[in-house]
């Protein structure tokens, strides 16, 4: 793991849901996504960077279906762990997605902000379905009623880190999802 700058505050991580949990989980929401998509001509993937990146991949990988890859990133966080208000698009989808089936694949469902507008943007372009496979849900802090049809797991209001989720770009290579505990 990388040592934190110094100007940030010193923090452990306290392991959440482990590894194998994680991956018994992906296996069991990938099967219901090849059942609810089983007529699809192609299923486009749509991942949202970066704290979707393993995810996507190992879920990808279960689905048993004929699918496209294809990623976005917005912005909304910076490095703290504070959400701020703003959601720009930093990297468009590459392919066109009128008359496609989406699935859209997000690291953690917070607010609800990010996701919301994601979706307005892609509901602009006119995809024939749209579901959400989210792999972390806070309820808790939901701001905008928003909703995923698959969640991997439901999580207190707690900042967590690991399998591709990161505090300030740190921790993502962690292979189970962790909390972040300022010491
Ligand atoms: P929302 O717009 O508030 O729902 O925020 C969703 C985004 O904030 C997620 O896609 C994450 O990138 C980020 N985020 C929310 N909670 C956490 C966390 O606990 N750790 C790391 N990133 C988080
Ligand atoms: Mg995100």
């Amino acid at each position: 793991m990388t040592t934190p700058p110094t100007s940030a505050k010193p923090y452990t991580i306290d392991e959440m849901i482990s590894a194998k949990a994680i991956a018994a989980r992906v296996e069991s929401l990938a099967r219901e996504i090849s059942e609810h998509f089983a007529d699809t001509e192609k299923l486009v993937v749509v991942g949202l960077l970066r704290g979707s990146f393993i995810f996507i991949a190992d879920l990808v990988r279960e689905l048993d279906l004929p699918v496209e890859v294809d990623f976005l990133e917005v912005s909304s966080y910076g490095n703290s762990t504070e959400s701020s208000r703003e959601v720009r698009i930093l990297k468009d989808l590459r392919g066109e997605i009128e008359g496609r089936d989406l699935l859209v694949v997000e690291d953690i469902v917070d607010t609800g902000r990010t996701l919301s507008h994601v979706l307005d943007i892609l509901g602009t372009r006119h995809p024939k379905r749209v579901e959400v496979c989210a792999l972390l849900d806070k309820p808790s802090r939901r701001e905008v009623e928003v909703k995923a049809r698959w969640i991997g797991f439901e999580i207190p209001d707690r900042f967590v880190v690991g399998y591709g989720i990161d505090y300030a770009q740190r921790n993502r290579n962690l292979p189970h999802i962790g909390a972040v505990r300022f010491l």
